[in-house]
């Protein structure tokens, strides 16, 4: 299951009740659930109602997503996320600007406020270098606050144009200093926050979420072959789980699928490779059997089927999703997609 921020946190950003039956519901044995994104502090957020992991009781709310996970025989890690730039000073503590790696405003959308109201991204304060090992320690915070909430892994979002990405692009990383200019710059604080996690977690429990081709965010890069190669290159040498790379789409839209690139980048990652990105049942099994990549992500198609493993496996018909339900409210699109009749949720 990749990834998917519902906004549908309770005060505090605390997981809401309803979160430990919507995942385990789409818990399954031998499958593995990659969490919503989850800020590593309250700067690091930037939409209404994303959950965190930098309070008590955030970790007690995880603590019951990860244990009603575990009753089903479902593994789960959670996504650590820093929005960076893409947040507005309305969800900042004290009313303060967001940080990025530079000055740069995201242009090309808008930002919503706590309250849901559509407003222009703000111009960003580019973090001091000596703000540096403060975002590192968020990372790290947040990496040890995940298993005391009981998660099996995690995984360092630095994909959709957030914090980390933003510093690995060049579009959005005009800094003079040794996390800026070269590939081996920018790349070093992604490599830096990586080290943090698996310092707590071990390797083999960690993994990086890339979005090499995408423009999400108003990301890009100069030369994306050359600097994802460099930075998969630098990962494999801290011996992480996986890399989960999202297939670039047309224009600037998360859902819209056309795969293109990733094999390009297949001979810098010899390790785990997860994919994602408008697959099928059908063209995620032609994805591992020529060896493009390991395993296969699904977003919204696991949003709409609790129990999408069996169907896929049994070919059987599919819910459609309701993207109108995607972010925020209720039970409505969350907890009431229907499993197949019949069928445990639990593979
Ligand atoms: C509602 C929604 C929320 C998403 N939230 C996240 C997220 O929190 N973190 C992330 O890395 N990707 C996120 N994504 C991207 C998905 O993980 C996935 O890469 C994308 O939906 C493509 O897969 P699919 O075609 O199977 O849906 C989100 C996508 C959707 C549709």
């Amino acid at each position: 299951m990749a990834p998917l921020t519902r906004m549908r946190a309770a005060d505090g950003n605390v997981p809401n009740e309803l979160a430990p039956e919507y995942y385990a519901q789409r818990a399954s044995q031998g499958g593995l659930i990659i969490s919503e994104a989850t800020q590593v502090s309250p700067y690091g957020q930037g939409y209404p109602s994303t959950p965190g992991i930098h309070s008590a009781e955030q970790i007690a709310g995880w603590k019951k997503v990860t244990d009603a996970v575990h009753t089903k025989g479902g593994l789960i890690f959670l996504q650590l996320w820093h929005v960076g730039r893409s947040s507005h000073s309305s969800f900042q503590p004290g009313g303060v600007l967001p940080v990025g790696p530079s000055a740069i405003a995201i242009t090309d959308q808008v930002s919503l406020t706590p309250e849901w109201m559509t407003v222009p991204y703000e111009t960003p304060r580019a973090l001091e270098l000596n703000e540096i090992p403060g975002i590192i320690e968020a990372y790290r915070q947040g990496a040890r606050n995940a298993m005391a909430a009981g998660f099996d892994g995690v995984e360092v979002h630095a994909a959709n144009g957030y914090l980390l990405q933003q510093f690995l692009d060049s579009k959005s990383n005009h800094r003079t200093d040794i996390y800026g200019g070269a590939v081996e710059n920018r790349a070093r604080l992604l490599l830096e926050v990586t080290q943090a996690v698996v310092d707590v977690w071990g390797a083999e429990r960690v993994g990086v979420r890339l979005m090499p081709f995408g423009t999400y965010n108003d990301v890009g890069d100069s030369d994306p072959i050359g600097l994802y190669s460099y930075a998969l290159t630098q990962l494999d040498r801290l011996d992480i789980a996986y890399v989960s790379l999202i297939e670039a789409r047309k224009g600037n839209s998360m859902e819209i699928d056309t795969p293109k690139d990733i094999g390009a980048l297949r001979p810098y990652w010899p390790r785990t490779l997860l994919v994602a990105g408008g697959f099928t049942g059908e063209s995620a099994e032609q994805a591992i059997v020529s060896r493009h990549a390991d395993a296969v992500a699904f977003g919204r198609q696991f949003i709409a089927n609790p129990d999408l493993p069996v169907r896929l496996k049994m070919g059987a018909p599919l819910n459609h999703y309701d993207r109108s339900t995607f972010y925020g409210g209720g039970a409505a699109g969350y907890v009431d997609y229907p499993a197949l009749d019949g069928v445990a949720t639990s593979d």
